[in-house]
């Protein structure tokens, strides 16, 4: 049978890190169906506008604040029915969220083989991420084709008794997605110059770029998140920059309690690019997510990690990240440190990525052509 591979994709980090893959796999010779199950709206059509990728299907699934059962279980008939309609000879997914995971299940009703890209990370928990980290393993025990983006992950992967010969370590899309992006931007004065009234506002302060968004933290995670920022915002010489995630138990929270504040520039989820510059500009990163905290290391910022723990360790190991979960003495002891004392910032803002070395979309095309 002739090879017809199905992307899938639903939220804007498996846009981001699968849009090097589908364009290298559109310049093949091989015949491929992008599937946006759309679990985000704008957020998944940002990142695909910019890599001019049109889905050849959407399921337009998101609802505002969508439970996990109920997004489930639309994904799973949805995709089922696509699946049964296309016919693809493989099905390619990505990461940890709820189309990866409701996708590899689907994919294993029809009997179609799955490729999961970004396998094998494991943070040994499974309320942290939640669901993420079910998600993973679910993708894992239904995948033949395992692409880890580290040797760590490839280990992960060997301790849960998957075959060598499944598992390919190719590192992670993202530094390829980072790098493609990068070269937009320098390529056009537009995007250059984009946050130029920003670098105006808030003059020579230092800016600390803040995301947030895991569900582990909703609630007091959130609240100690806020408390944070506004006692570091009480120094005259920082100001925060923070792309507000549209879920609205985060959004609302930012919104109505530093909205108004002189040193903050709240603003709406970025173009990649301007994100990419964002981070480019920043003095230190305050996250909990889990692109942000791979692409960091490219710039050489120093990362403050708002989790407990993480499955992406290979940041720590390298001293470029930390982790200070959502502990309001932790994030301001550790923000302040980072300002104030130049030896431990020069020995975290080190410019090594562990996570990818640019070619990872490039090695795993090789192996869903030639496997
Ligand atoms: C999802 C993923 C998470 C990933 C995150 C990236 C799951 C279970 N979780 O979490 O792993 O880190 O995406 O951001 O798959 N919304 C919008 N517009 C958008 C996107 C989201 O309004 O473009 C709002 C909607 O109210 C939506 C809510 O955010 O219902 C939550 O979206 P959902 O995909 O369920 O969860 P995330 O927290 O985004
Ligand atoms: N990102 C973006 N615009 C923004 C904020 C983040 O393009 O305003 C990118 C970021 O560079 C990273 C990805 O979104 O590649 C991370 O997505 P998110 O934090 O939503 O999810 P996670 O990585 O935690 O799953």
């Amino acid at each position: 049978m002739k090879d017809h591979i199905l992307v899938l994709l639903g939220t804007r980090p498996e846009a981001i890190k699968l849009f090097p893959v589908i364009q290298r796999l559109k310049a093949e010779n091989v015949a491929v169906t992008v599937c946006a199950t759309a679990q985000h709206r704008e957020m998944l059509d940002q990142v695909l506008k910019l890599a001019q990728i049109a889905p050849d299907v959407d399921l337009n699934v998101m609802t505002p604040n969508q439970t996990l059962d109920h997004l489930s279980a639309r994904l799973l008939n949805e995709i089922g029915e696509v699946l049964g309609r296309v016919k693809p000879t493989r099905v390619v997914v990505q990461g940890d969220t709820a189309t990866a995971m409701i996708g590899a299940l689907a994919s294993y009703y029809h009997r179609i083989p799955v490729s999961h890209v970004e396998a094998g990370l494991r943070s040994g928990d499974i309320y942290a991420p939640f669901p993420e980290e079910v998600n993973r393993k679910i993708v894992c025990s239904i995948a033949d084709q395992h692409f880890a983006p580290t040797p760590r992950a490839a280990s992960a992967l060997r301790s849960e008794n998957v075959p060598e010969e499944r598992i390919h370590v190719t590192g992670n899309t993202v530094v390829d997605a980072l790098i493609l992006a990068k070269a937009m931007v320098e390529a056009d004065p537009c995007m250059s110059s984009r946050w130029d009234g920003v670098r105006e506002q808030h003059g020579n302060r230092r800016l600390i770029l803040v995301t947030c968004h895991r569900r582990e933290n909703f609630g007091g995670g959130v609240l100690n998140i806020v408390k944070a920022l506004e006692t570091i915002l009480a120094r005259e010489d920082v100001a925060i920059v923070l792309p507000v995630h549209p879920n609205p138990n985060v959004r609302d929270i930012f919104a109505s309690r530093l909205a108004h504040h002189p040193r903050v520039t709240l603003i709406s989820p970025q173009e990649y690019t301007d994100f990419v510059s964002l981070l480019s500009m920043s003095y230190l990163v305050l996250t909990d997510s889990g692109g942000v905290q791979e692409e960091a290391p490219t710039f050489g910022k120093p990362v403050l990690v708002m989790r407990e723990t993480t499955e992406r360790p290979e940041g720590l190991e390298a001293g470029t990240a930390l982790l200070v979960g959502a502990d309001y003495n932790k994030i301001v002891g550790e923000t302040f440190r980072l300002l104030d004392d130049e030896q431990s910032y020069a020995a975290m803002a080190r410019s090594h990525n562990p996570f990818g070395d640019g070619h990872a979309s490039e090695r795993i095309v090789k192996v869903l052509l030639h496997a």
